[in-house]
């Protein structure tokens, strides 16, 4: 574990004990998101082993399933068919505990072996086959292993002759597998984490792997590299022009970073069309880390879901959250090519099921600044919204806003300074570090106009800016009363078009 996760990990350890030493968790049902993912109780952190299996996805994730912190790490297992509403399983693949070693499930990822090259099927079955990393905290050592399931993924047995791959290292983690036709075998992109670098290795039968390549040193290196995949991405919407992706996570300036490098791959070698000096930024609020797609989803979709890293709060009976899964793509820009991310359309062709009643519709409305109040009585909501405007230098919507105080979180965008902002200084105070106070987007908006997406979910916010082209995600705290939405404007501002939909808890 790299040193950032660990000074991360201990406050938050310090945090739990204290909570724990002082008084009986505290249970808080208004943080719980209605339409995200968590765990039914106890922690999570990263999803891992992302994969859509007989019309359903599958989501594993870390997760301790004894406690409501980081410890005894597990891959918790969880279904869904619309993203929405998910189905709890029995944790998957536990941790090993030997007389003198301890295996803790790290993160990594599964692939339907449809040609059975492992030799793990039965009766004509393909297995499933999750690659992840043994963290032996006893031995300080990392190394990769694999397990397979012959019951459709509900559990695994550790391969016999594991590890598979071994360096003797004690941050080497997270490996990320995919089956690559051209060359007819398994590619894996893993972490080698104090050496900013991401190492390829290639497969016939995802036991035995030979070295391929390494990426790196490149973009943002002051902390360790974790959770490395590779994805193939449509660019402008031209299904034969395809550029791959190379994600990474890691410690930023001001908490997660997830920073990615578009490019070419052959097979072998990952090469960056990136300016490997620049650091281009999956998400540009202080919380989305470790993510991973779906990247055999239905309709050719790549679809990335992320942690969202909880912040200094505690939330009761479970802790950790996912966030919305963002269908991705590349697009050209003045920038180059760069990703963008919407809220999967797996998720908003379902949506209208989950709503409390019609969404709310405004058109053409003028905001002064006075202000405009929508009417909401909980904070489980979503928003997509155009705003002209018009002679504001800042416009935009306040969520979370309470009562007779001036706690609320401004969502918008300054003309001035070209940005989307989220901006908490009024109500995350003692929730946040001061410079993740005010979070910002660099963002063009052509003709005045801003469009975006607000989705409020219990404890998270996500913001989606010009049809996804830039994200700010963020955990918040509103107290319970704290329901309020309302527009706004320095200035005349109009409201071309909003739709808010309340959103039901469905389990
Ligand atoms: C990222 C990470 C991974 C590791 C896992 C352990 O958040 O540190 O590198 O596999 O969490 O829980």
């Amino acid at each position: 574990m790299n040193k950032a996760k660990s000074i991360y990990l201990a406050l938050m350890a310090l945090t739990c004990n204290a909570f724990a030493q002082d008084k009986a968790p505290v249970p808080t049902p208004h943080w719980r998101p209605a339409y995200h993912f968590t765990p039914a109780k106890n922690w999570t952190n990263d999803p891992n082993g992302l994969i859509f299996l007989n019309g359903e996805f599958n989501l594993y994730y870390q997760h301790n399933p004894f406690e409501n912190k980081w410890g005894h790490m597990s891959w918790g297992h969880a279904t869904s068919k619309d993203l929405i509403s998910w189905k709890h399983l029995p944790v998957a693949i536990p941790e090993v505990i030997s007389h003198d070693t301890t295996t803790w499930i790290y993160s990594g990822s599964a692939v339907l072996d449809v040609k059975n090259t492992s030799g793990f099927g039965i009766n004509g079955k393909p297995p499933l086959v999750a690659v992840f990393t043994a963290d032996q905290p006893n031995q300080k050592k990392e190394s990769q292993f694999i397990a397979y399931s012959n019951d459709g993924g509900l559990s695994f047995k550790q391969y016999a002759k594991n590890p598979v791959i071994d360096l003797h290292m004690r941050d080497f983690r997270d490996p990320n597998v995919f089956w690559y036709e051209p060359t007819k075998q398994w590619v894996m992109t893993v972490s080698m984490v104090d050496d900013h670098m991401v190492r390829f290795y290639g497969s016939k039968n995802l036991k035995d792997w030979t070295k391929l390549s390494d990426f790196g040193p490149a973009g943002y290196t002051k902390n360790g590299w974790e959770c490395p995949s590779l994805l193939p991405l449509v660019v402008d919407g031209d299904q034969k022009n395809i550029k791959w992706v190379l994600f990474v996570s890691l410690g930023g300036e001001h908490g997660p970073l997830i920073q990615y490098f578009v490019g070419d791959f052959d097979g072998t070698t990952f090469t960056s069309i990136t300016d490997k000096s620049k650091v281009m930024k999956v998400d540009y609020g202080d919380a989305f880390y470790a993510a991973i797609a779906w990247r055999d989803a239905p309709e050719n979709k790549k679809i990335l879901l992320g942690w969202l890293q909880n912040g200094r709060q505690e939330t009761y009976p479970w802790k950790g959250q996912m966030s919305i899964p963002h269908d991705l793509s590349l697009k050209t820009t003045d920038e180059g090519l760069v990703l963008n991310q919407l809220p999967s359309v797996f998720v908003t062709r379902s949506l209208s099921k989950y709503a409390n009643g019609k969404p709310i519709e405004k058109k053409n409305v003028a905001v002064t600044d006075k202000g405009l109040k929508l009417p909401t009585n909980s904070n489980a909501y979503w928003i997509d919204a155009e705003i002209d405007l018009k002679n504001a230098k800042k416009a935009g919507l306040n969520v979370v806003e309470k009562p007779g105080t001036d706690k609320k979180v401004r969502v918008g965008y300054d003309i001035e300074k070209q940005e989307l902002f989220v901006d908490c200084t009024t109500s995350e105070k003692n929730n946040k570090s001061p410079e993740n106070l005010l979070q910002t987007a660099p963002m063009n908006i052509t003709g005045g106009v801003l469009k975006i997406k607000v989705l409020v979910d219990g404890s998270s916010l996500e913001v989606f800016g010009n049809d996804g082209e830039k994200v700010i995600s963020t955990m918040i705290y509103p107290d319970q009363d704290a329901t309020g939405v309302s527009a706004f404007a320095d200035g005349e501002a109009v409201i071309k078009s909003l739709k808010m939909w309340g959103l039901k808890g469905k389990s």
